[in-house]
């Protein structure tokens, strides 16, 4: 083990590379402010709501400002003015942190900024990226898992993406939106140090480093006060950390024209259910505010759009904009990259071929493109997708593959191996509403009906986040999480359990392995746990795990989760060796060597998190700052370089308000999970 000395100082947080995409500049802020200068008190008005369908902007045509085009979602684009399309439908979010690649990750985002282009939309209503926090969150599949390190670098992956190709990417949804049970109502109470460690982390990294062009607030309340008239959250903080472009509200998020007007959002979407120019003009002449605060909110909205090229593009749909067969590949690369594969017993998969090797597969997943409800949904390119039945018979002639539609004793006794799909959908899990943590009965029981017929089980399971796996897990042999894929998902698990690609997908949620094993599960306000009578009963959640949430409160909090954070197998084995740490820039270089020692070749997502030795504050016992996922083809070693910068080291310090970074002793723990640590380094800050 080596050990780094090094005198420190006082470090300033990263100097973060600045990524490509439109940024606002002082012409665009000069030619925003003259055009708010020309116009009328009717028209600020108007250009502070939605228009049209509910997805656009308002035009002011006399002053060459067009109106601007909107649309759903995180996993490519849903709906054109009014109406839903088909489009590339990418993996779900989740299956994005699941990657741990930020490559495939921005050729996501770019992939659904040509979409966007092709459709003529300019303003993409995503990314979502709010921690995970409960296994129960309806949402939770859309969002970026529990780490504020990994969902930040999927975000600014994901944004930049995006942004290059000239679409304005909007993340969403600032702040503390952990649960979707009464999502208007419950407030999210949390602490300061929490709320910038945890929650605001991924949102600040956004604009920090990748420059998003737009941000939408949450429906719930924040510490008491609904986010869309919180200038807390969004004068205090958000503008604070650089934010220059527009702050939308979510869809009928407003309650009082006076705290939207004051709390510093920009734009009320979809309509102006608050800024009504009745309501608007009566605060006018009162007094309460003035013309002033309308000027505001416009150069905020108009400086993005001109930043962006908006006001001097044709922004009509542009076909050409999306090449179809590059969409299909991007969603078929980072489909391949998020499935997560928690157990494999005896080595059951990759599955063999052959004519005498019959493969089973069933199960209410298996012949329909699945994905969680709500905004997110996009219906596919061609209509159908790839599902998880057709992805098998797609492998070919060599493969000997049956699709059941029930379960057939006689056949799932032959078979050599059985796939069974299940898993939750948009009625089951989505937006507007928490799930259950059972998948339900009927599906327990498919599971265990199958496995008392055919020893080689492979449990191909749908879901945004964690569920209760005890009713089969020892009963089969291998359990993929295959999140909702998107439109290549059935080709992707394809290439997965038939080995001709090795699972690479790691988890980026602490898998329990119980509901009541996750400490922060007490203090979630869900209904099945505390059933309410009335809208006033339990009118907020409280945040009492703090900055322990997930891996971080596994040492806290005494409690062994089933399937570590970081967690994921692979087809072969991985060897690190050599680490060393040397300075670099106004931080440190991380090396070391991954040896594939097995016999397939795979990526491995190496992993790396930092411990203060003595910490002046109460810090977690280990927290990711870095990592990278690279291909290790058998036999060959692969040397992994990972950066930390001073912001690695540095807690957010309730007394001054800010990150402080404590001199002493860290160590760099280097692994293949946050539970699964292969080498040690430490470095004296
Ligand atoms: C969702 C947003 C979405 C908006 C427009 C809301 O219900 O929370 O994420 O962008 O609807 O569809």
């Amino acid at each position: 083990m080596k050990k780094f000395t090094l005198v420190f100082f006082f470090l300033l947080l990263a100097g973060a590379s600045i990524s490509a995409g439109p940024r606002i500049t002082q012409a665009d802020k000069d030619r925003a402010a003259k055009l708010v200068s020309q116009m009328t008190i009717e028209e600020k008005i108007e250009m502070i709501s939605g228009k049209i369908d509910a997805f656009h902007t308002y035009g002011i045509p006399r002053l060459g400002i067009p109106s601007i085009r909107m649309a759903d979602g995180p996993q490519g684009v849903r709906n054109v003015d009014g109406k839903n399309i088909q489009s590339t439908f990418y993996p779900c979010g989740v299956s994005a942190a699941a990657s741990w690649n930020r490559d495939a990750v921005h050729e996501m985002g770019a992939g659904i900024g040509c979409a966007a282009k092709a459709h003529g939309v300019q303003i993409m209503l995503g990314p979502g990226v709010n921690i995970y926090r409960s296994a129960l969150c309806g949402r939770n599949f859309e969002y970026y898992g529990e780490d504020p390190y990994l969902a930040s670098e999927t975000a600014a992956s994901f944004i930049e993406g995006m942004q290059e190709q000239g679409v304005m990417s909007t993340i969403k949804h600032f702040a503390l939106n952990q649960q979707e049970y009464d999502r208007h109502g419950v407030s999210s109470n949390a602490d300061e140090r929490t709320i910038n460690e945890i929650y605001f982390a991924t949102f600040r990294k956004a604009v920090e480093k990748a420059g998003v062009g737009a941000v939408m607030t949450s429906y719930n309340p924040i510490n008491g006060t609904h986010a869309a008239e919180n200038p807390w959250l969004v004068k205090e903080n958000l503008r604070k950390w650089g934010h220059e472009g527009i702050v939308m509200t979510d869809w009928t998020s407003t309650y009082n024209t006076l705290d939207f007007i004051k709390g510093g959002v920009d734009l009320e979407m979809p309509r102006n259910y608050v800024t009504n120019p009745k309501a608007v003009k009566e605060l006018l002449a009162n007094g309460v505010i003035s013309e002033a605060d309308l000027d505001e909110k416009c150069q905020n909205i108009l400086q993005a759009l001109i930043a962006f090229g908006f006001l001097d593009k044709n922004l009509e749909a542009d076909p050409s904009a999306e090449d179809n067969a590059l969409s299909q590949k991007r969603a078929y690369e980072i489909a391949l990259e998020g499935p997560v594969l928690l157990k494999n017993e005896n080595g059951i998969l990759p599955l063999k071929p052959g004519k005498k090797n019959l493969i089973a597969i069933i199960g209410p997943n298996a012949n329909t493109i699945v994905c969680g409800g709500g905004s997110g949904w996009v219906n596919p390119e061609d209509g159908k997708g790839i599902t998880l039945a057709q992805g098998m018979l797609n492998l070919g002639k060599k493969w000997n593959v049956k699709v059941l539609e029930t379960p057939d004793p006689a056949v799932l006794k032959k078979a050599a191996a059985v796939i069974v799909s299940i898993g939750f959908n948009k009625n089951t899990e989505s937006e507007g509403r928490d799930r259950e943590y059972s998948l339900g009965d009927e599906q327990n029981s498919l599971v265990q009906e199958v496995a008392a017929l055919n020893p080689n089980v492979v449990v191909v399971a749908n879901s945004g986040g964690e569920f209760d796996i005890t009713p089969w897990a020892d009963k089969v042999k291998a359990i993929i999480l295959d999140w909702y894929p998107g439109q290549e998902g059935g080709n992707a698990i394809a290439a997965i359990v038939s080995g001709k690609v090795s699972p690479s997908g790691r988890l980026p949620f602490t898998f329990w392995g119980a509901l009541e094993k996750n400490p922060a599960q007490k203090w979630y306000a869900a209904p099945a746990l505390h059933p309410r009578k009335n809208r006033d009963r339990y009118p907020f959640t409280t945040y009492g795990e703090g900055i322990f949430l997930g891996y971080r409160g596994v040492e806290h909090f005494g409690v062994q989760p089933l399937y570590a954070f970081g967690y994921g197998l692979t087809y072969t084995t991985f060897e690190y060796t050599d680490a060393s740490v040397t300075k670099a820039g106004n931080g440190f270089d991380v090396t070391f060597t991954v040896r594939n020692t097995g016999k397939a070749d795979a990526k491995e997502v190496a992993q790396v998190y930092v411990v203060p030795e003595n910490p002046s504050v109460m810090r977690p016992a280990r927290e990711l700052k870095g990592y990278d996922k690279l291909l290790v083809p058998k036999g060959a070693s692969q040397k992994y370089t990972i950066h930390l910068g001073p912001e690695a080291f540095s807690y957010y310090d309730v007394k001054t308000h800010d990150w402080k970074l404590d001199p002493g002793i860290y160590r760099i723990l280097i692994g293949a999970s946050s539970q699964d640590i292969r080498l040690e380094v430490p470095v004296t800050l």
